[in-house]
């Protein structure tokens, strides 16, 4: 199967994890896309969704699903969402949509992260993936350098010969060169720089379930709190 195939079938799976009557939470890039595009067929029966990005927003509207905002709804029953990087604890390396920010946010007040991702994107240890990090645009020059410190090389992201701009309205370093060994240390550890809106390190809110595409169909990890 090619990896757009993957993608599918995890994307079609994920609507095994959407309750009926209650509104999903819904993520960024390729592998949701797929998801979005299923969940078309189940929009009757559910209210709505809460979207991690203004392309999915859009994309949920184009199939006629209601997208609410995040502070319309106390608390969501699942997300999902695709990842960068998956580990075996479910700790994860998101952003490469620089949707990052808007999916932690969503990710926070929801009770489960269903991940979907084809098996290319489970790895041992996170790191090999660039880390994207939201930042403000002011503290970048000081950011890279504190990245170097930690033998990281930091680049910010470009679009169109400009730096990329994200639906918050900030810029994205791309990180590599690091071995994440210890992501909740890491997370807590990077988020605290000023200047950091969010680090692609999901750790603090890790996946529960990954449903993983591989060649043999789809493989359901489980991953402890
Ligand atoms: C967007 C994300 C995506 O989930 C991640 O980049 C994976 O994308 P894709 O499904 O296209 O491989 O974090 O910000």
């Amino acid at each position: 199967m090619t990896q757009d195939e993957l993608k599918a079938l995890v994307g079609h799976a994920a609507l095994h994890y959407v309750i009926p009557g209650e509104v999903v939470g819904v993520g960024t890039g390729s592998t949701v896309n797929k998801f979005i595009d299923a969940l078309g067929t189940m929009k009757d029966q559910i209210p709505g969704a809460v979207s991690s990005s203004e392309a999915s927003t859009a994309r949920l509207k184009a199939l006629g699903i209601a997208v609410f905002e995040a502070d319309a709804v106390a608390e969501l029953s699942v997300y999902i969402d695709g990842a960068d990087e998956i580990d075996g604890n479910g700790f994860m390396v998101k952003g490469g949509g620089a949707a990052l920010t808007r999916e932690k946010i969503v990710a926070a007040q929801s009770r489960q992260f269903v991940c979907i991702a084809d098996e290319s994107k489970l790895v041992k240890v996170l790191g090999a993936f660039p880390l994207p990090v939201e930042v403000i645009p002011m503290a970048s020059a000081r950011l890279v350098r504190q990245f170097e410190a930690l033998g990281g090389q930091a680049k910010l992201r470009m679009k169109d010969g400009a730096p990329l701009v994200t639906d918050n309205g900030q810029h994205i370093l791309d990180v590599t060169g690091l071995k994440i060994a210890d992501p909740l240390g890491f997370e807590s550890k990077v988020n605290q720089w000023p200047g950091v809106v969010t680090v692609g390190v999901f750790a603090h809110q890790k996946a529960s379930v990954c449903l993983l595409g591989t060649s043999s169909g789809v493989t359901t990890l489980t991953f402890g709190a």
